[in-house]
């Protein structure tokens, strides 16, 4: 198992090599820099983050790495090779068993917490479907606890103060372009309270700074959910919420690093403002009915906090926002659960 393993970090490195190497020397290479560049990223950049090219072709990855079946099957392993279903359903010796995962795609590396690259994302260079195609679950990746960009942020500082989350590759890469170097997305699921808890882990303060759409913003409060349980004194979660149709490597171009740092600063909302913002819209507050309604979505809510001043301080805010008092907020809380 072990030793499995071992192998499987070895064979995705040096694909990750062979992708960055396909950017400099691979006929296709041309085009794909004229991306980048046009997408505003610079070489340094790109060799910060490892980007490559997954050239165009079915089997240039299994050609570089796979020559034997015990290695074919590693890329597989791996998630960089599928396995050829022949129409009979066998497979015939002799032929080729497999064909690359990742073609004729720009490759972003997504490296663990020594730097080894253990998955990839791949985007396409134009708008063809599906944009951005990612590394499966393997026994080296669990993308519900990787945060990509988190090695990078820390080989630029090792005392991260704090830690921008955001959706995607690009975010991440045109904010390290801007001089922000303390971006991480989690890739292309929800954040979820592992990837909380992994930030927490290396920063005190949380920017949740998602796509200003609908998506977005239902990401933004399933991470709250996810991060109340982990807000221990000391720790801050934020949330900025992007105009629509931005996102955050749309908006540091038209900033630029330092005022998009600002608007951090400025405009994130701490949670419990944005969590009773959230709670409380649509609702009318002048109304009995309206308190209520607002009790009873926030006081389970409120409920996750772990034991502490925060929680006191946020049962506070809810008493003073709903004209009630602690014991009634306990009984609907009680009521609450009960329901559930
Ligand atoms: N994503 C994915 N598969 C897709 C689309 C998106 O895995 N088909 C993930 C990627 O990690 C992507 C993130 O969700 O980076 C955010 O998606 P989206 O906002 O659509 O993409 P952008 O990162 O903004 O892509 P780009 O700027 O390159 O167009
Ligand atoms: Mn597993
Ligand atoms: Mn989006
Ligand atoms: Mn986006
Ligand atoms: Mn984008």
């Amino acid at each position: 198992r072990q030793r499995r393993s071992q192998s499987l970090y070895q064979i995705t490195e040096k694909a990750a090599d062979y992708f960055r190497a396909q950017l400099r020397e691979h006929p296709a290479a041309g085009r794909a820099i004229a991306y980048l560049r046009q997408r505003g990223l610079s070489g340094e950049i790109a060799r910060d983050f490892g980007i490559g090219l997954a050239p165009p072709g079915w089997d240039n990855l299994l050609n570089h790495l796979g020559d034997s079946a015990e290695k074919a099957d590693q890329l597989e392993l791996a998630g960089l090779a599928i396995r050829r279903q022949d129409s009979d359903g066998t497979t015939k010796p002799g032929t080729r068993h497999h064909y690359d995962r990742f073609r004729n795609r720009i490759m972003f590396p997504i490296r663990d917490r020594q730097g080894r690259a253990i998955a990839f994302g791949g985007r396409v260079l134009g708008d063809e479907k599906p944009k951005y195609l990612n590394s499966p679950e393997t026994p080296i990746f669990h993308k519900g606890r990787e945060l990509y960009g988190l090695w990078e942020a820390r080989q630029a500082n090792r005392e991260l103060e704090r830690l921008i989350l955001v959706e995607g590759y690009m975010d991440v890469v045109a904010l390290a372009q801007f001089g922000i170097c303390c971006a991480v997305a989690t890739l292309g699921t929800a954040c979820g309270e592992e990837h909380i808890q992994l930030a927490f882990r290396h920063a005190p303060e949380l920017v949740f700074c998602f796509d200003g759409d609908r998506a977005g913003r239902s990401a933004a409060r399933r991470a709250m959910e996810s991060g109340l349980p982990q807000m221990q004194d000391g720790r801050s979660l934020r949330f900025l919420l992007l105009p629509e149709g931005e996102d955050p490597d749309t908006l540091v171009r038209q900033l630029g690093g330092e005022r998009f740092t600002r608007l951090i600063e400025e405009q994130a909302r701490p949670l419990e403002d944005f969590l009773f913002d959230l709670l409380a819209e649509g609702i009318n507050l002048q109304t009995m009915d309206g308190r209520a309604r607002l009790s009873k979505l926030a006081a389970p809510l409120l409920d996750l906090l772990p034991a502490g001043v925060y929680r006191q301080l946020m049962f506070q805010q809810l008493a003073a926002r709903t004209g009630l008092d602690r014991d009634t907020l306990e009984e609907v809380i009680i009521a609450e659960k009960a329901r559930a």
